[in-house]
């Protein structure tokens, strides 16, 4: 860490205190009955619409948009309508994700669907959508609207993917790999560009930002695969082995899956069962994956991506400061999984 940087979670502390008015303004304009959905899954009340202090978002991806910005050699602030809507765009995502996956929990609570109905969250999803891109038409770089509306179409179609692998028996990891890229990376990649555009940044370290994000995030669906598995679910606010009671291809179990082991043999035994596993069984199921190596695969993957991801960060000569929050805050992203 440089002399003056700041601690991840600092930076964390920061970045939410900055984009949460921006946010709330934004959805302030949405239908009552709809701004009560999403004020809910942001953690700002109840079910019922009375002021909570629900658990909110590690709000990473607007952090990112914010320490890119400045990395860049602008004031975090000129950037903060992509923040604002990067986390717009990913609160979408969240939402219809739960929906997707049948999820009964995020963030330590009941998921929205599952307290509002499937149609609220649905319409929800997508009034949050639609305010992401309002914010970056109604600012200083209207056009930037269209590096979002094409990371949502990468985010659907790494969705779509992620839903139809778990009917597929063979699933590469290459092929996971691409699925992970599109679902999770192309946001993060984003969240990056968005802060090197709003900054005024040249194209060619613009694009070195995206590339940064891109690796963070691929980096960051690893971690998030693993913590899948073995989380804690009082950390992650989620239930253990929800991803292996639905088959999910996540990266640990591909890896596994593709191992050649007898672990790996089990386990697809396992995968290939049309009925539903109780606790043992997929305890059991966990072991496997680790007996076959996709644990430390997924691991060292981590590891090497973050790397990669830090060169790539230090090719743009980004501001010391911002460049050593970053570093941090990629740092914290790996520690979340050991
Ligand atoms: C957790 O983020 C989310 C991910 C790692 C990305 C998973 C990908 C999707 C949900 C894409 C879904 C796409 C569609 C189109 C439905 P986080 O740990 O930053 O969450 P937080 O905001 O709770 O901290
Ligand atoms: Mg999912």
């Amino acid at each position: 860490m440089s002399a003056h940087s700041r601690s991840a979670s600092a930076v964390l502390a920061w970045s939410r205190d900055l984009v949460q008015p921006g946010l709330r303004d934004a959805v302030d304009r949405l239908p009552p009955a709809i701004r009560r959905i999403a004020g809910y899954h942001l953690g700002w009340w109840d079910e019922h619409g009375s002021p909570a202090t629900a658990p909110t978002g590690k709000a990473i991806r607007p952090a990112l948009t914010l320490l890119c910005a400045e990395s860049a050699g602008a004031a975090a602030e000129v950037a903060l309508p992509a923040a604002v809507a990067v986390e717009l765009a990913h609160n979408f995502s969240l939402l219809h994700d739960d929906l997707l996956d049948g999820d009964h929990k995020r963030r330590h609570r009941p998921t929205a669907w599952t307290v509002f109905g499937i149609n609220g969250a649905i319409l929800t999803g997508d009034a949050l959508l639609a305010l992401a891109s309002d914010v970056l038409a109604d600012s200083a770089h209207p056009s930037s609207a269209r590096v979002l509306t094409t990371t949502v179409i990468d985010l659907v179609d790494g969705e779509h993917t992620d839903l139809a692998f778990e009917q597929y028996d063979d699933v590469s990891v290459q092929e996971c790999e691409a699925m992970v890229e599109r679902k999770t990376a192309s946001l993060l990649a984003a969240s990056c560009a968005l802060g090197g555009i709003f900054a005024g940044g040249d194209p060619v370290t613009v694009t070195r930002l995206s590339e940064f994000g891109r690796l963070l995030g691929m980096a960051y669906q690893h971690v998030d695969d693993l913590l899948g598995i073995w989380g804690d679910p009082a950390v992650t606010g989620k239930p253990v082995h929800t991803d292996l009671a639905s088959r999910k291809k996540s990266l640990p179990v591909v890896a596994a899956l593709a191992s050649g082991t007898p672990a790996g043999h089990e386990l697809a035994d396992w995968y290939r069962l049309d009925r539903s596993l109780g606790d043992d069984c997929l305890t059991h199921l966990a072991r496997l994956v680790e007996e076959a190596g996709g644990r430390a695969w997924c691991e060292s993957e981590t590891k090497r991506l973050m790397d990669e991801a830090l060169l790539m960060l230090s090719a743009t000569a980004p501001a010391p400061r911002p460049a050593a929050e970053l570093s941090a805050l990629a740092d914290l992203l790996v520690c979340r999984a050991s």
